[in-house]
Formats: C-alpha cells, sequence, structure tokens
C-alpha cells in the first residue's frame, strides 16, 4: 500500500504512571537516547505542585508546560516515535484516559517502593478494555522497596494482567548490584550515581560460569541462578502475540534518575511494540493502510487567554495522509475544513508540518469546531469508537450569579465541556446545570474560565452524588417509569443520554438489584 513504509517506522505510545514514579525521569531518558534534548533537566515536569491548588499562574503555567509536551517525537534507531504525555495530577485524570485512546501501546511505570497506587489502576483498566499492549518498568531499585517476587505478584493481581520478566534484578536499594537481562542473557551491572554504559555489561552462555560469582559474589550468584531458573520454568520466552493483544505485560526492572535499564526496555519497545493499527468505527473498521486519510480529536487544549479564545485541538491519524490546505470532511458538523497552520511537534517545537501518517498527532487550531471523538475523513460519514468517558467523582449545581449573562454562561459551558475539561448534566424535569469533575481544582479552572473568557460569573453547590451510571433498558417503558419514580437522581448528559445519579455504592447496588432490566453503565462512550 501507498504509506506502508511510513506506518511501519512509526510508534506512538504513552508513559503512564502514579504522580512521582518517575514518569517525567523516564520520558526524559528516551529523549536523551532519541537525540531529542542533549542535555538532562530539560524536561520540566508537568505536575503542578502540592499546595498549589488555587494558584491560577501555577495552573496557567503548568498547562504552557503540557501544550509544549502534549506530543514529543524523537527517532531512535530508524523508528519515529511519538510520545504522547499524561497529566501528572489526579484532577486531569479524563485528559489522560482519553490520551491512551490515541495510543497504540503503553509503558506503565510503577515505583519499587510503594508498589501499585491509586491512579495506576484507572489507568490500567482503560488500557484493559481497550486490549493495549503495556511494558511495564519497576522503577526506584536504588531504593528499598517491595520483594520483587511479592511486586509482581502484586501487579498481577491488582491490575489483572499477566506479567513476563525481561531482566531480573540482582538485590535492591543500597545493595542493587544490577539486572540479568533474561532474553539477551547478559548481566548489567550498577554503580551508584553513575550512568550505566554498555562496558557494564557481561554475557554469559552458560550462568553456571565463575564468571558470574565473581562479579556479584557467591551468594548473588547462587540466588540469581535460582531465580532465573524458577522464572525460566514458569515464563520461558515472551510470546509477542500475547503482549501485542495486551495478556501479557513484559516487565523490566531499574532506575530511571540513574538511566539503569532504561536502553533495554527501549530497544525491546523498538522490536515488539505495534505501529500504528486498523481501528474500530460505527460504520466498519477502518485498515490503517487505507488510502483515503481519517483521524479523531482525542484532546482539546484551551488558550488561556481571554482576548483570544482559540484552541489547539489534537488529531490523531488513523489513515491514510493528512495534508496541510486541503478539505477533508468534518462529520459532525457535515462540512469541509481546511487547515493552514497545522503543527507537529517534532524534537519538542511546535512546527507547522506539510503531511503525517497515521500514528502521527496533529495540532490543529480550532475556533471552537471541534469537540473530543469528532472525525476527519476524505468523505465518508463514519465515527471512530472506544473513546470513553467515566463517571466524575465530584457534582456540583451551577449557580448563575448574573442573570444578564445567562446566554453567556450557556455558551461558556458548552464549550468548557466540548474540551472535556468537566461533564455537563441536566436534572431531569428541570433545567438545573449539573458539572461532574474527578477532582476539585477543574471547578477553580471552570469558575475562573467562565468568569474571564465569557464574563459569567458562577459559584457551585456540592450536591450528594457520588457517581453517574449511563442508563439503558430493553424495555422503554420500564426506563421511563423509573426516570419518573426517581425524578431527583436523574440527569441527562450532553448528548440526551439519560444518568442515574447515585447517592452512595449502597443506593446504586439497590437500584440495580431493584430494577433487573434497566442496565446500569459505568462508562459511556463519545460514538458508539
Ligand atoms: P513523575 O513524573 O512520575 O511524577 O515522577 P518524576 O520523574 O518527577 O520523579 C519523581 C521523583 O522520583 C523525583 O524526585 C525523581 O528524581 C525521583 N526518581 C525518579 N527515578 C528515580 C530512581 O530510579 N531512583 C530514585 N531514587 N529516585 C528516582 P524529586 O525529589 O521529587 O524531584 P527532583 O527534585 O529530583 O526533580
Amino acid at each position: 500500500m501507498k504509506y506502508d513504509n511510513e506506518i511501519a517506522r512509526r510508534k506512538t505510545f504513552a508513559i503512564i504512571s502514579h504522580p512521582d514514579a518517575g514518569k517525567t525521569t523516564l520520558t526524559e531518558k528516551f529523549l536523551l537516547f532519541g537525540g531529542a534534548i542533549q542535555v538532562a533537566g530539560a524536561v520540566k515536569s508537568n505536575k503542578i505542585k502540592k499546595g498549589a491548588t488555587s494558584d491560577f499562574m501555577e495552573i496557567e503555567r503548568q498547562r504552557g508546560i503540557s501544550v509544549a509536551t502534549s506530543v514529543m517525537s524523537f527517532e531512535y534507531n530508524n523508528t519515529l516515535i511519538n510520545l504522547l504525555d499524561t497529566p501528572g495530577h489526579k484532577d486531569f485524570a479524563e485528559d489522560t484516559y482519553r490520551t491512551l485512546t490515541a495510543v497504540d501501546s503503553v509503558i506503565l511505570v510503577v515505583d519499587s517502593v510503594n508498589g501499585v497506587e491509586e491512579q495506576t489502576r484507572r489507568l490500567m483498566q482503560v488500557c484493559r478494555m481497550r486490549k493495549t499492549p503495556v511494558i511495564v518498568f519497576i522503577n526506584k531499585m536504588d531504593r528499598d522497596g517491595k520483594n520483587r517476587f511479592d511486586l509482581l505478584e502484586e501487579i498481577e493481581k491488582e491490575l489483572s494482567i499477566s506479567l513476563h520478566p525481561m531482566t531480573w534484578p540482582i538485590n535492591q536499594g543500597k545493595d542493587f548490584k544490577g539486572v540479568y537481562d533474561l532474553h539477551n542473557k547478559n548481566l548489567r551491572l550498577f554503580t551508584a550515581n553513575t550512568k550505566a554504559t554498555d562496558d557494564d555489561t557481561i554475557s554469559f552462555s552458560d550462568l553456571s560460569s565463575s564468571v558470574l560469582d565473581e562479579s556479584i559474589g557467591d551468594r548473588d550468584a547462587a540466588t540469581l541462578r535460582e531465580d532465573v531458573e524458577l522464572i525460566d520454568g514458569v515464563y520461558g520466552e515472551l510470546e509477542t502475540k500475547s503482549y501485542l493483544s495486551g495478556d501479557v505485560a513484559p516487565v523490566f526492572f531499574g532506575s530511571a534518575i540513574n538511566n539503569f535499564g532504561v536502553k533495554e526496555m527501549l530497544d525491546t519497545f523498538i522490536r515488539i511494540a505495534p505501529t500504528p493499527r486498523d481501528r474500530e468505527t460505527n460504520k466498519r473498521p477502518v485498515a490503517v493502510n487505507e488510502e483515503k486519510f481519517s483521524g479523531f480529536i482525542f484532546k482539546i487544549h484551551a488558550n488561556l487567554d481571554p482576548k483570544h479564545r482559540d484552541r489547539i485541538a489534537f488529531l490523531r491519524v488513523c489513515s491514510g495522509k493528512f495534508e496541510r490546505n486541503k478539505y477533508f470532511h468534518h462529520v459532525r458538523l457535515d462540512k469541509d475544513v481546511r487547515f493552514s497552520n497545522p503543527y507537529s511537534f517534532m524534537a519538542r517545537e511546535k512546527n507547522v508540518v506539510d503531511d503525517a501518517y497515521p500514528g502521527d498527532v496533529v495540532g490543529l487550531f480550532d475556533t471552537g469546531n471541534f469537540k473530543i471523538g469528532d472525525t476527519l475523513t476524505e468523505g465518508e460519514d463514519l465515527f471512530f469508537t472506544g473513546i470513553p468517558t467515566f463517571s466524575p467523582e465530584i457534582f456540583k449545581e451551577v449557580v448563575n450569579k448574573d442573570p444578564m449573562k445567562t446566554k453567556q454562561l450557556e455558551k461558556g459551558l458548552l464549550q468548557l465541556t466540548d474540551e472535556g475539561v468537566a461533564q455537563l448534566f441536566t436534572q431531569f424535569g428541570g433545567n438545573k446545570k449539573i458539572i461532574g469533575c474527578v477532582g476539585e481544582l477543574q471547578f477553580e479552572v471552570i469558575q475562573y474560565r467562565l468568569l474571564h473568557e465569557y464574563g459569567a460569573s458562577v459559584v457551585f453547590n456540592s450536591l450528594p452524588f457520588y457517581k453517574a451510571c449511563w442508563l439503558t433498558s430493553k424495555d422503554a417503558k420500564k426506563l421511563e417509569d423509573f426516570a419518573r419514580f426517581k425524578q431527583g437522581n436523574i440527569a441527562e448528559d450532553k448528548d440526551g443520554q439519560m444518568v442515574y445519579l447515585a447517592q452512595s455504592e449502597w443506593f446504586l447496588n439497590t437500584e440495580r438489584n431493584n430494577n433487573p432490566d434497566i442496565e446500569f453503565h459505568f462508562t459511556s462512550e463519545v460514538h458508539k
């Protein structure tokens, strides 16, 4: 096919982790390997520092950084890597979920001291839903962490994924001596506070060699032999097929800050990670090597400058070739649009790009035409599916403080929720507007932006809900009766889908038990 060469040399992925596990550090090491940056410290952490939640300068600074690092493209070993950034702050978790719909694989960083943490669970849930191939990097082996076998068991159990060790650590913390590469059968020695080099690698055709004892001491050599025998017996060679289907995750141990264990992982990533894949739509699967262009918007980034309400919409190319100044079909609006200044993000600089291929991400200037999940094609009417919306965790009623600005408020709410900053619900039978978010920080952002960009002044009243469930039923009458009976808990989302707002798990379970003909969904898809 026409663009096969371009597709075959691209890999698009994201690094995900609980904050502080080492995502920024690992990203930086990757960029150093790829030559995209020259010095350590060039990648700013995109997390909002603790205690700065009300500081809008901080939010703005953060947003500035996250535009610049939204996509980091670099070349390594003839492969064009698109690394999509995910926000570190928990309150922006929805953004991360959507970014996961635009990647073909994921590297998950787990802190060896803390093990599986809360945010990791949710992120992996999205990966499992989408069958995204995952590589796990167990970081901070230079610190006294959990026992390695216990860690593997914990990850497997908590994240419901089978693991396959690719390297095996020799001790940890101050006794950490390095890793044994189970695939290449070599030992990589670790020295604290020095960067790993190829000189620290010893190859073994046979682990019983006395060189092993000389390198790491008799006791550790004996333990390693036992461990390797056990692991080889249990796991054998990694089957790439089971990694690609998202069933088995290869695991590497290392220390990102010491650049230790990172290159092995990157080399394996280049070898096994998927190139851009075919994608499902509401009409038919779109093959990645189709000649005609298609792509979808997975993220929208607003300019916080009140004088310019423009935004950048991030488009993932799914098939064909995206071209500057060419007319494409905006399916939802049923109109043709073209872009004179699309951006690419090569070497962390924004550059105007003339064309882009499957796997690439292009930044498009937008004045309010796009919302998350929008599809562009060369004319065909289809929508990419599998872009989930999760239930918010905090719900508040919007109270308009300035009735003269009702129109502006409505417009602002619609546009902000199109961007995916929050979810908007309208209570059934009334017109109470309810905003649902993952974190408190978003309410502050919304209040600030409504005032500064739309001139609308609002306050929020807390509501006693903890979860939204999307409702469907084969029996329309039953659904209608339920909605009438439970009016105070029923709302519509922006697309007119019926939602049940539950006060607590107990209420939710009770309603589910009492209404077996009604399905309660924990996620909603932008397009079904
Ligand atoms: P994040 O993006 O996942 O939130 O994590 P980030 O890379 O910012 O790393 C969090 C902290 O963990 C940083 O320390 C970083 O230096 C440290 N770190 C990363 N990898 C390793 C490792 O392999 N071993 C050890 N011991 N520490 C590691 P910090 O003090 O919070 O920030 P900084 O002042 O060092 O930047």
